[in-house]
């Protein structure tokens, strides 16, 4: 796809992966609108010449902030890429089932919600994408994250059907799949960690290439062992 042009909305734009991706395809001539919920990082993405949205996706409420403030302008793409997730572990407590709702609305729900609600404007593009950030998690979960990785595989599977729908329309699903990359949602674990600038590098590179999958970094060697023996993937991952 040529990005040159195209109208961008990029939730969670404002930190991590997202704020690479905004400066990256704000370099490719697209115009980003992005959406963020801490104040002082919607500002400072402001400050920069960024068009911004202040939402909370975790709840119905944020999507429709989302929504009223795109108004009825053209959408050309839709990158779902705000999400989060905390760890728990039923061996050391119950967890927080606001937690985790909200982890699922986020995640799961509000992608759904706004491809649902922007679609009929995306299908009248000549040329339009949706991309959803998923995670190497998607594949296979680890065990820390039971929630987190729920959502993530569940949004993996609502794109892979979605994308036979739309097979023949104007409209490109891309999954991207960022292994584990040093953003404050990684905070205190993982290592060997990717840059968040060369995450969304990739990213780009297959929303230029109309790639169905972005595989980044570790996460092609990840598809690799799974398309041998998901049995394997699986216990390699879950101990992450
Ligand atoms: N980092 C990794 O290792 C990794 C690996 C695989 C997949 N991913 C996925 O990549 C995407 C980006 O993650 P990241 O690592 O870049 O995380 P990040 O640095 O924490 O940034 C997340 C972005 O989403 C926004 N966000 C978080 N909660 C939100 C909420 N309730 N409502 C609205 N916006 C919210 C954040 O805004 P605030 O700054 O205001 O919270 C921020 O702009 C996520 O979907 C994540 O699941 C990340």
């Amino acid at each position: 796809m040529q990005l040159a042009g195209k109208t961008i909305v990029l939730t969670g734009g404002t930190d991590g992966i997202g704020r690479e991706l905004a400066l990256q395809l704000r370099a490719k001539d697209a115009h980003l609108i992005l959406t963020g919920r801490t104040a002082s990082r919607v500002a400072e993405m402001q400050s920069l010449g960024f068009e911004v949205i202040t939402a909370d996706l975790s709840q119905p409420e944020g999507v429709e902030a989302v929504l009223k403030g795109l108004g009825k302008r053209p959408i050309d793409i839709l990158i779902n890429n705000a999400g989060a997730g905390s760890d728990h572990d039923f061996r050391e407590a119950q967890p927080d089932l606001a937690d985790n709702d909200r982890c699922i609305f986020l995640n799961l729900n509000a992608p759904i919600h706004l491809i649902t609600r922007l679609m009929a404007g995306l299908k009248s593009r000549p040329e339009a994408m949706i991309v959803n950030v998923t995670s190497g998690l998607a594949i296979a979960p680890r065990a820390g994250g039971p929630v987190y990785c729920a959502t993530k595989a569940a949004l993996r599977s609502y794109t892979q059907a979605i994308r036979a729908q739309l097979a023949g329309t104007s409209v490109h699903l891309l999954e991207a799949l960022p292994p584990v990359v040093e953003t404050k949602l990684t905070a205190g674990r993982g290592s060997r960690k990717m840059a968040p600038a060369e995450c969304a590098r990739q990213i780009v590179v297959g929303m230029e290439k109309n790639a169905q999958e972005a595989n980044v970094g570790m996460v092609k060697l990840l598809q690799a062992v799974h398309s041998i023996s998901p049995a394997l993937a699986r216990k390699i991952m879950i101990r992450f």
